[in-house]
């Protein structure tokens, strides 16, 4: 599973078309970055970048964007309503595959260093990366906005993490950091705004202050009504759906409205989904229910039926969820060949893939054929006293041709990095290469397998 990063920099132009193009072709060009969605906005004159990659090739990407920022935004003549302290205003990175929250403190720590040395601006550190309490969240850092930086820098309590503690009247100064990712999830409500924003204050963290907090936590929400649906919504941030997730978010919005009498129809998510929060729902529904599904396509569209996600517009996975929409890109596993290229590449003059993928690739089919077996049984009349036995016995099966098929590339892959660290075991006189009869095991430590 390749390691991607989310990277979120907020560029205060939202107005100059030509500007905002040239910041989105600096990240576009960025090598393994995709910028999946460019947002701007007039009234704010601030534009909201989001675009993912691995962990170096996110920091690269923001950093040419910083550059090319540089030179086309002044900061002294900006205005909008959104607070702001620098043209680069804030910048994080959060974690979406197989990374942590530390290798995006660490995009974070690096992007600010290299940023302070390319352009000699002050950056400070937020959220997961701060190094003071008081730096921890972002509206604290930008108090006073860019009009209260130069003397902000003048005091200790401001000195900037990364770069001089100078005023740069075109720049201002840069926060970045690294957090969780948010999720702008909205539920609708047949209701008055008052009505839905009773619902909000129930429900979210602050609740209606410190004497009466709200059910949920990590949750921020306020009611609204959407002119142009004819409905009210209680519209909520989401900012740890691990903590407190999705369906969760629902459920609770839909038993206060029950108490109030008023109608939940459907509920819409604004931008985009990790994966694992859609899967995390769709395994709650599932135990509730005690229903019978396997298929990954299965479990988001039974996420999207039991929110209602579509109630609005369509809900299409590939657009929304943000792992479907890199995919594509870095294809060259060994299972994504056809059988064909796949044993050709078996019987090619080079080590890997070996024994050790086929051997993942071979077992992967006899757990599949167990599922057929089972898939074939299951769901039909004759074998309605199986039922139950076939709900137990095929997840197994299928659980285990997914696992195994990764194999199928990791064993390659682990031997190929062995051979790039020089391991001499394995090479041949043809180098690296593994001769008939030799017998690659012998050759080959067992680590590396
Ligand atoms: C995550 O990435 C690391 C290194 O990039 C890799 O070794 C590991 O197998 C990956 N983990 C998963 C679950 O894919
Ligand atoms: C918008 O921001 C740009 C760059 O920061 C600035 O030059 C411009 O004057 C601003 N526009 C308005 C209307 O404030």
């Amino acid at each position: 599973m390749a390691q991607l990063v989310e990277c979120v920099p907020n560029f205060s132009e939202g107005r100059n078309k030509e500007v905002i193009d040239a910041i989105s072709l600096a990240i576009s060009e960025s090598p393994g970055c995709s910028l999946l969605d460019v947002d701007a906005g007039a009234s704010t004159n601030r534009t909201v970048f989001t675009f993912v990659g691995s962990p170096a090739a996110v920091v690269e990407g923001a950093l040419n964007a910083a550059r090319l920022a540089f030179s086309r935004i002044d900061m002294a003549t900006h205005s909008g309503e959104h607070p702001r302290t620098g043209a680069l205003d804030v910048c994080p990175f959060i974690p979406v595959q197989n990374v942590s929250m530390e290798d995006c403190v660490r995009c974070a720590e690096t992007f600010g260093q290299r940023l302070a040395e390319m352009l000699h601006v002050p950056v400070y550190l937020y959220g997961e990366a701060a190094r003071r309490e008081t730096r921890r969240s972002l509206p604290s850092v930008r108090a006073g906005e860019y009009e209260a930086l130069p003397d902000k820098l003048k005091s200790a309590d401001w000195s900037p993490d990364f770069g001089p503690a100078e005023f740069v009247p075109s720049w201002g100064a840069t926060v970045t950091g690294a957090r969780k990712f948010l999720i702008a999830f909205n539920v609708n409500v047949i209701a008055t705004k008052e009505q839905a924003h009773r619902i909000a204050l129930d429900v979210r963290e602050q609740g209606r202050g410190k004497t009466q907090p709200g059910r949920l936590q990590k949750v921020q929400g306020m009611g609204w009504y959407l002119d142009e649906s004819n409905m009210a919504q209680v519209s909520t941030n989401i900012l740890d759906y691990e903590l407190t997730p999705l369906h969760t978010v629902h459920q609770e919005i839909c038993s206060v409205a029950k108490e109030l009498k008023l109608p939940v129809v459907g509920s819409q998510i604004v931008g985009l989904i990790p994966l694992k929060a859609v899967l995390d729902s769709a395994d709650f529904f599932i135990q509730r229910d005690g229903l019978f599904i396997l298929e990954e396509e299965h479990k988001v569209r039974l996420v999207i039926s039991e929110l209602g996600l579509d109630s609005l517009g369509p809900f299409n996975p590939k657009d929304r969820i943000i792992e479907y929409m890199v995919q594509s890109g870095d294809d060259s596993r060994l299972v994504s060949l056809s059988l064909q290229q796949f044993v050709q590449s078996v019987g090619a003059r080079t080590a890997a893939p070996g024994g050790g993928s086929v051997s993942a690739a071979v077992a992967a089919m006899g757990a599949a054929l167990g599922a057929m077996v089972g898939q074939m049984t299951y769901g039909k009349r004759q074998f309605d006293h199986l039922d139950g036995v076939m709900r137990r016995l095929i997840p197994p099966f299928h659980q285990a041709a997914k696992e195994l098929l990764l194999m199928v590339d990791a064993d390659s892959t682990a031997f190929n990095s062995y051979m790039e660290r020089g391991g001499d075991a394995g090479r041949s006189a043809a180098g690296g290469e593994r001769a008939v009869g030799s017998g690659r095991e012998g050759r080959r430590p067992l680590g590396a397998a």
